[in-house]
């Protein structure tokens, strides 16, 4: 980096609403991991018109009903120019019609429910949305791995559960595989035996499980028990360090899609990795390369416009086209979604390792 003058003055704020204590605390820490990388880079890089950037950060605790309150604060109280947030679908669409009604852009990083960016012209998401996730996994469970039965364990209460769910069986289906079973499971469950029996009983050949990490280390850990032998398959919610010490060897041959692969050979991906490690002293997970993205994309946009004014930044961003971040190439299509290749990891040697990439 070329020496920049110290950025003076009235900071930049960035209101940064996510999970970092609670069941989904491995999210908010990868996400703020990501994004204070991203606020340090900038200032070291002279700021915004010369201004520091400042990451003003509200914790939901993984609660619902949270994340909507910490939308209005930070916009009333904190003055910040933009949202970056949630992770999660379900809070997202929470806070989301917060940001739409104030005017003030929210850009998510990681929330791939469709529904988010179809509450209004502010939002904006920065990774691919769940017809493409929920398409790549069902053709790859047919195409790849041979899958042919497949048994659904659904978290009723998450949008990006009900949501992946659908559009998987649609896709399974619509190649010729069947939809065996079709459980449900409240978001904070720890016990999963009951619907693991029965879809022991199905003799499924593969177990989907559109959920988040710590689920899908527990199930896995039960259906090891009952006997159950179908592949676990999931989406991008199984992403964090947390997920093998949770579900350890019965996660063995898990295979899952996400967003990005600190394996990337990019330059740019390659620099990000190395500055990663050398702060956090771990590989960053797909929603750190993300949330690093979201930040510097907002910063790129606020230049663009020439301004910090709601109306101008919201214009900015919808004009979002090959934008190079660390995932890859941003362009924001007219619903204000990101389209983007998804990566396809699998559990090996206790290891979750890269093994194909989808374009869409
Ligand atoms: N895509 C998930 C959702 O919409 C959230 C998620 C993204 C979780 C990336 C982990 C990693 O709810």
């Amino acid at each position: 980096l070329a020496h920049a003058a110290a950025p003076t003055g009235e900071p930049v704020k960035l209101g940064f609403f996510m999970s970092v204590t609670g069941r989904d605390a491995s999210f908010g820490e990868a996400a703020l991991r990501g994004s204070r990388l991203a606020v340090d880079d900038l200032n070291a890089a002279g700021g915004i018109f010369g201004r520091p950037v400042e990451l003003v950060v509200e914790d939901n605790r993984s609660l619902p009903g949270e994340s909507a309150t910490a939308a209005k604060k930070l916009i009333t109280r904190n003055k910040v120019v933009a949202l970056i947030g949630e992770c999660a679908s379900s809070r997202t669409l929470e806070a989301a019609p917060v940001a739409q009604a104030a005017g003030l852009p929210l850009v998510t990083p990681a929330s791939t429910n469709p529904k988010v960016t179809a509450v209004g012209d502010c939002i904006f998401r920065v990774c691919f949305a769940d017809p493409f996730q929920g398409a790549v996994l069902a053709t790859y469970a047919w195409k790849n791995l041979g899958l042919r039965r497949a048994a659904l364990l659904i978290d009723s209460t998450a949008p990006y559960s009900v949501g992946l769910a659908d559009v998987f069986a649609k896709t399974f289906t619509a190649l010729g595989g069947a939809i065996v079973a079709s459980q449900k499971y409240s978001g904070d469950a720890k016990d999963f035996r009951a619907q693991l029996t029965a879809i022991r009983s199905t003799q499924a050949d593969t177990l989907f499980l559109p959920g988040y990490y710590v689920a899908a280390g527990l199930v896995a850990q039960q259906a090891r028990e009952l006997g159950l032998r179908s592949t676990l398959l999931g989406g991008d919610g199984f992403e964090a360090p947390q997920l093998i010490e949770i579900g350890g060897a019965a996660l063995e041959g898990t295979v899952y899609s996400t967003h990005y692969s600190a394996e990337s050979k990019a330059p740019a991906s390659r620099r990000f990795v190395t500055a990663y490690r050398a702060r956090y002293g771990a590989a960053p997970v797909g929603l750190a390369a993300l949330s690093y993205d979201s930040v510097q994309l907002i910063a790129d946009a606020v230049r663009r416009a020439g301004s910090t004014e709601r109306g101008a930044l919201k214009k900015a961003l919808a004009a979002t086209r090959d934008f190079p971040g660390i995932t890859g190439r941003t362009t924001l299509d007219e619903h204000r979604d990101a389209i983007k290749e998804a990566a396809i990891m699998m559990v090996r040697g206790g290891q979750c390792v890269l093994v194909d990439s989808i374009r869409p």
